[in-house]
């Protein structure tokens, strides 16, 4: 029989991130810690996500983000938890999220040496929270600018995505899943429910460098780019040699389309339409840390036309078209944006 990883050579999460600590030569094991912050946050909100249908957790609070979307109970609980669990320990001295209008400074005594700043998507995948469909959370990390000591600024959190020193996103699936980099490539672990530890199931990933499977809200078509309807086109064109028509795959849960992606090989676009001149997906809480990743696994992101981890940020919310995925894909599509500009 073939005997799983964890059977073999267990290596909990916590483990993991002290064994990697070496990788960082002059760090001082603050990163690890905060790793493990995280880690414990994704638990709590694990627990809460696995009884909401009985812990009248479901539906909506009956107000709008900042990005005019509806809150739901579960987006405003998990901002939480993912807030309190990183202000509790001195290693972050601010949170921006995509449930807050603004970043969150954290300025306690506590916090006064803290180098570091988290970006969150805390709730990923709103609308398929009361239907028991796969979301997630998606984080990112980044040193902070400004000197220790000084309160964080908006300068902070407006890094490009290449000065990330972090990121991850958990599914909360069919199983729970961490997935996370430090920028020397991306390993996933699996939580065990009835031992409450994350363990080493996916090293190093790698995304296959093409795929059949292409994910996007195809409902939008008619206010899609030339270049995105024209790429959907030549993805149902049948071409044995590249094994297409391809596969159409959509949760509506970007974490889990793209987990599901990376792993199996394919692209996820979500573009430009006329009535949203930037698509839909926030690049600092999205879209640079799914980036980071697939760069790490040998994917590419864009935004049809360019690198996403090089776009200097202007505003916390700010959306960003996002072309995703295994790397020959992402190429041939960003062919077809050139082509048809
Ligand atoms: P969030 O739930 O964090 O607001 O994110 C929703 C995002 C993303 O998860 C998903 O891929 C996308 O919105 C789906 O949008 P459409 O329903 O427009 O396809
Ligand atoms: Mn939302
Ligand atoms: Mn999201
Ligand atoms: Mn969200």
């Amino acid at each position: 029989i073939n005997r799983p990883l964890y059977m073999s050579r267990p290596v909990t999460l916590g483990e993991f991130i002290i064994e990697k600590q070496k990788d960082f030569p002059y760090a001082s094991g603050e990163l690890s810690q905060l790793l493990s912050s995280i880690r414990l946050a994704s638990k709590i909100v694990n627990r809460e996500i696995n009884r909401a249908g009985l812990a009248d957790i479901l539906g909506s609070v009956g107000q709008q983000n900042i990005q005019g979307e509806t809150q739901m109970k579960l987006d405003v609980y998990a901002n939480e938890v993912f807030i309190n669990a990183l202000k509790a320990r001195g290693l972050v001295c601010g949170l921006a999220s995509e449930e807050n209008d603004d970043f969150i400074a954290f300025d306690e005594e506590l916090h006064k040496d803290s180098k570091y700043v988290v970006l969150i998507d805390p709730l990923d995948g709103s609308s398929n929270i009361d239907v028991n469909v796969s979301v997630g959370t998606i984080f990112s990390i980044y040193r902070r600018l400004s000197a220790p000591g000084t309160k964080v600024t908006l300068e902070d959190f407006l890094q490009p995505g290449h000065k990330q020193v972090a990121a991850g996103y958990v599914v909360y699936g069919s199983s729970t899943m961490l997935v996370y980099t430090t920028g020397h490539g991306v390993n996933g672990f699996t939580l065990d429910p009835s031992l409450g530890v994350f363990l080493l199931s996916h090293e190093n990933i790698k995304m296959p460098k093409s795929g059949t499977i292409y994910s996007i809200n195809e409902g939008n078509y008619v206010k899609f780019p030339e270049g995105v309807k024209k790429y959907i086109k030549y993805c149902q064109e049948s071409d044995p040699a590249t094994k297409r028509p391809y596969t159409s795959r959509y949760i509506g849960s970007l974490v889990s389309d793209f987990h599901r992606n990376m792993l199996k090989g394919g692209i996820y676009i979500y573009p430009q339409g006329t009535n949203a001149p930037n698509g839909k997906l926030r690049l600092l809480y999205e879209c640079n840390p799914l980036a980071f990743i697939a760069e790490q696994a040998g994917g590419l992101a864009t935004d049809g036309y360019s690198r996403i981890l090089d776009i200097q940020p202007t505003e916390l919310h700010q959306r960003v078209p996002y072309f995703v995925g295994s790397a020959d894909m992402v190429a041939k599509a960003m062919e077809f944006m050139n082509m048809y500009k």
